[in-house]
């Protein structure tokens, strides 16, 4: 049986372990020719510059039969966002397929965030969106569409202690689904969401979990298949979609607006607060009506 992405060239971020290596394999093994990018280092960003992780996983996929090739590139740069979609090119002469899924953590409080840490965390992930879809963009513009899922997270779209910086970066790539969803249907380029759930070295001393086994369950490969689903012709209708996967199942996230307290005329600061049930979801009817759908 034909894989799902049987023909497709496609481009995975940080790629050389956890989330996105199982994303490098599944769509390896579905038949897409893939371009695993990873510049290495640990957890908070510090270091890298090799692209040792990122030709591991190739070199295992190759073994397995499939097709992959190594890029070391950071994908904090515009320069690196270009080189990553020429190696692309350069290999299979296409890119169908982008996930943008690098990325790092330094997790502090609010009045502990240095301006170090801030704008590391933001430059990975928000800029490094950018400077990797950009390219990529412009080519699928040219060259009849694409596919492209972006990695937000539950941080950034509900909120966590501790993480503003990658919670604020978090919620800017929301931003851009919205937005480049929006300028892409013209263009046949589809953009979704990803908020990933996952046993990774990026989660593995959370509360509860700091010092345990994994859930066999909650391992990256598990989680692989959903995000196989957004990047395939599967979610064709699903663009500007934000999906919530794990690897106990997907939930599309959604931002919602109350009813509101809407007089049309003028209103003062004393009628919001006593309109409150329409203002606010937590008011007892407004659950009513969002549990009623
Ligand atoms: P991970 O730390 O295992 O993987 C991230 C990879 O990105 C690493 O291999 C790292 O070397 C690479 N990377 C970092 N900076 C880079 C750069 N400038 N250029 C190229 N590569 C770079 O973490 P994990 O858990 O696999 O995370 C993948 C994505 O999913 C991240 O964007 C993360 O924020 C997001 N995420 C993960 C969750 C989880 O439950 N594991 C939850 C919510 C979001």
């Amino acid at each position: 049986m034909a894989g799902l992405l049987e023909g497709k060239v496609a481009i995975i971020t940080g790629a050389g372990g956890g989330l996105g290596e199982a994303y490098a394999r599944l769509f390896a093994q579905e038949g897409a020719a893939v371009v695993v990018n990873d510049l290495g280092g640990p957890r908070d960003g510090s270091g890298g510059g090799s692209s040792v992780a990122a030709q591991k996983v190739v070199d295992e996929i190759v073994a397995a039969g499939g097709r992959a090739v190594a890029n070391g590139d950071d994908v904090s740069t515009l320069a690196g966002g270009e080189n990553i979609l020429k190696t692309a090119l350069d290999a299979f002469g296409r890119a169908d397929i982008l996930v943008c899924n690098a990325g790092i953590l330094r997790d502090r409080t609010f009045a502990n965030t240095s301006e170090e840490d801030w704008d590391k965390v933001i430059k990975v992930h928000l800029k490094g969106t950018y400077c990797t879809a950009l390219p990529v963009w412009k080519w699928m513009k040219d060259n009849g569409g694409g596919s492209m899922v972006l990695t937000s997270s539950t941080s950034g779209l509900y909120g966590n202690f501790g993480q503003t910086n990658y919670g604020a970066a978090k919620a800017g790539i929301y931003g851009m689904v919205r937005v480049m969803s929006i300028e892409g249907r013209k263009y046949n380029i589809r953009v979704m969401g990803l908020a990933p759930g996952a046993y990774t070295r990026m989660t593995s001393d959370l509360p509860g979990r700091a010092g345990r086994e994994p859930d066999p369950l909650s391992l990256p490969q598990n989680v692989a298949p959903g995000v196989l689903f957004m990047v395939s012709d599967l979610a064709a209708e699903h663009s500007g979609k934000i999906l919530g996967v794990s690897a106990r199942g997907v939930r599309e996230i959604k931002m919602l607006e109350t009813e509101g307290f809407a007089p049309g005329r003028p209103y003062t600061a004393q009628e919001v607060a006593e309109h409150a049930a329409q203002v606010f979801f937590d008011a007892p009817e407004n659950v009513h009506k969002l549990a009623a759908g």
